[in-house]
C-alpha cells in the first residue's frame, strides 16, 4: 500500500522551527517525511536533517521522498526516547531544532493489517515498531479485568471502561479475540445504545487507550523533552504537535516547568530550589486554520506548542 499521509500544521511548524538554514534538525516522528521534506526546502546544502521513526515502513517511505533533498538526510529507525544515544552515535552534541508530530500516521491507520483502526478490519496489533513483542492481542486476551479497565479509563478517558473490560473478559472465555472488528462489536455491545447515539465512534476511546498501552506513548514524553532541551543550542527550538488532550497536558506541563525559574516561596530570603529557567515559550498554542480543516478533517484536534532554549 502506498504511504499516504497529509502533514498537519506543516508551514506553521516550519515557520517556528527554522532558525538556522545551515543547521542540524531532528524530526523525531518522521512518518511519511512530510515535515522533513518541507523543512529541507528552506535549508542549505550545509544543513542536516536526522529523521527518526520506529516504524520500518515510515523509514522506507520517507527515505524515498527525501532522496533528492539539498541538505543531508540521515534516517534512523529507533524510538525517540533514545534521542541521546542516537545523537551520540552520530557524534552530534547540539542541534538547532526538534520536530515532534505525535501519534500515528494516516498510513498506519488506513493499513488494516497494522490493526490500529476501528474502521478497518485486521488482526489486533497496533505496534508502531514491528519488532516489539507486546501487541494489542496480548493486552485484550491476557490482561486482567482491573488492568484493562484502568487502561481504558485512564488512556481513553472512557466512562464505560469497566463495562467494556467486563464484556471483553466474558467474550474471551469462549475464544480468543483476534480482530479489530470483533473488538469493535464487543465495545458496541458494552456501551448502552443511548450513550452510543451521540459523540464519536463508540470504539474511538478504547482503541486510543489500547494503542497508548501497546506503544507506551505517554510515559516517554517528559524525559524525552528534557533530553531534547539539553541537546538544543541556545536559540534552538522544539515544536510538538499533539492530537489528544492527555499528550497535550504532558507537553504543556513539561514546557511550563522548564520555562519556570525559581519556585521557592516568596518569603524565603535566598533561593533554595536552584531552579533555572531553561526555555521560553514561543507564542500561544497554534491550531489548524479553517482552510486546513476543510481539506484535512483529521487535523481537527491538532495543537502545536513551541519553546526556545534560552
Ligand atoms: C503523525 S506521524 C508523522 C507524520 C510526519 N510528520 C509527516 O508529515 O509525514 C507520526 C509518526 O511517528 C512515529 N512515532 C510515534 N511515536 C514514536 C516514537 N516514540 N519513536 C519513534 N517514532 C514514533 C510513528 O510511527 C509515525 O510514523
Amino acid at each position: 500500500m502506498e504511504f499516504r499521509h497529509v502533514s498537519v500544521l506543516l508551514y506553521e511548524m516550519i515557520n517556528v522551527i527554522l532558525t538556522n538554514p545551515d543547521g542540524i534538525y531532528v524530526d523525531c516522528t518522521l512518518g511519511g517525511g512530510g515535515h522533513s521534506l518541507a523543512l529541507s526546502e528552506y535549508l542549505s546544502d550545509k544543513a542536516t536533517i536526522i529523521g527518526v521513526d520506529q516504524d520500518e515502513d515510515a523509514i522506507e517511505a520517507a527515505g524515498e521522498r527525501l532522496r533528492g533533498a539539498r541538505c543531508s538526510f540521515i534516517p534512523v529507525r529507533s524510538n525517540f526516547s533514545k534521542i541521546d544515544e542516537i545523537l551520540t552515535s552520530l557524534s552530534i552534541e547540539v542541534v538547532d531544532g526538534f520536530i515532534f508530530d505525535l501519534g500515528v500516521s494516516s498510513y498506519q491507520l488506513d493499513e488494516g493489517d497494522r490493526g490500529f483502526s476501528y474502521m478497518h478490519n485486521g488482526k489486533l496489533d497496533m505496534r508502531m515498531d514491528q519488532n516489539q513483542s507486546l501487541t494489542a492481542y496480548e493486552i485484550i486476551n491476557f490482561y486482567d479485568k482491573e488492568e484493562l479497565s484502568r487502561i481504558i479509563h485512564t488512556y481513553g478517558e472512557e466512562r464505560w471502561a469497566n463495562r467494556i473490560a467486563s464484556f471483553i473478559c466474558e467474550k474471551r472465555k469462549e475464544s480468543f479475540i483476534e480482530t479489530t472488528e470483533e473488538l469493535v462489536e464487543i465495545i458496541k455491545a458494552a456501551i448502552p445504545a443511548s450513550a452510543r447515539r451521540t459523540g464519536p465512534h463508540p470504539a474511538k476511546r478504547t482503541f486510543q487507550a489500547i494503542r497508548i498501552e501497546v506503544n507506551n506513548e505517554l510515559s516517554i514524553l517528559e524525559p524525552t523533552i528534557k533530553c531534547c532541551v539539553n541537546r538544543l543550542r541556545s536559540g534552538g527550538r522544539i515544536g510538538i504537535i499533539t492530537f489528544q488532550s492527555l499528550e497535550d497536558r504532558i507537553i504543556k506541563r513539561t514546557f511550563k516547568s522548564l520555562a519556570q525559574g525559581c519556585i521557592c516561596p516568596p518569603n524565603l530570603p535566598i533561593c533554595a530550589c536552584h531552579n533555572k529557567r531553561i526555555v521560553r515559550s514561543i507564542g500561544k498554542a497554534i491550531k489548524p486554520s479553517r482552510q486546513e480543516l476543510d481539506v484535512n478533517p483529521r487535523a481537527r484536534s491538532a495543537v502545536l506548542r513551541v519553546v526556545e532554549k534560552i
